[in-house]
């Protein structure tokens, strides 16, 4: 069973065991990380949980006791209650479940306790699993941003997702 709880100073090593692979970055703006840049992520999603307002809330993913990914909600706009989520599971675990387990959870906790009212997410066009995962958590596809990142290949559209707090709340009841 895959559990959140707030990221911890001491969790950057678990961290650093898929933020230093390729694989794991490879449609994404950062990495491979250095330790030093690892170390750095986690302080700062650390420091956000003491943040007033806060506006993200960084978890780290646990089966038993070890730290397997990481998912992350924003606030991206308090007045129009709009996050975001995203998410990152070590290589090693990839197709059991690990993501969407994260994903449902971060959006029990965006619709629940923070009673945002749309939250969206973002991935590479190139990237299945994750639209896969999206689609399994029930959002729906908006479209395709152009050129929103420059990623180590060059410019990277995002597909964007998102899912309303009616359409979470209808789905979890059935
Ligand atoms: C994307 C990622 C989070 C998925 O994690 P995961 O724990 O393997 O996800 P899940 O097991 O919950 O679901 C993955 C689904 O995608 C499917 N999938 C994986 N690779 C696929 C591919 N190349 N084509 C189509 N489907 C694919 C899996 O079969 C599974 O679907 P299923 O349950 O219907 O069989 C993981 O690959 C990862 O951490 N990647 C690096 C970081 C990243 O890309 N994060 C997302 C940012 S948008």
């Amino acid at each position: 069973m895959v559990t959140l709880s707030r990221v911890e100073p001491a969790d950057w090593q678990a961290v650093h065991t898929w933020a230093a692979l390729p694989e794991a970055c490879r449609f994404q703006p950062w990495g491979p990380n250095t330790e030093a840049e690892t170390r750095a992520y986690v302080a700062a999603a650390v420091q956000a949980w003491s943040e007033v307002p806060q506006r993200r809330f960084t978890y780290a993913a646990r089966i038993d006791d070890d730290v397997v990914g990481v998912g992350e909600l924003h606030v991206r706009n308090r007045n129009h209650r709009q996050g975001e989520i995203s998410y990152i599971v070590h290589p090693r675990l990839w197709g059991r479940g690990v993501a969407t387990a994260i994903g449902r959870e971060l959006l029990a906790r965006g619709f629940g306790e923070l009673g945002l009212h749309r939250i969206h997410a973002t991935c590479d066009p190139r990237n299945a699993g994750s639209a896969r995962v999206l689609g399994k958590l029930g959002m729906t596809w908006e479209g395709r941003h152009r050129h929103d990142m420059l990623l180590r290949d060059g410019w990277r559209d995002s597909e964007v997702f998102s899912i309303l707090d009616d359409e979470w709340r209808n789905a979890i009841s059935r």
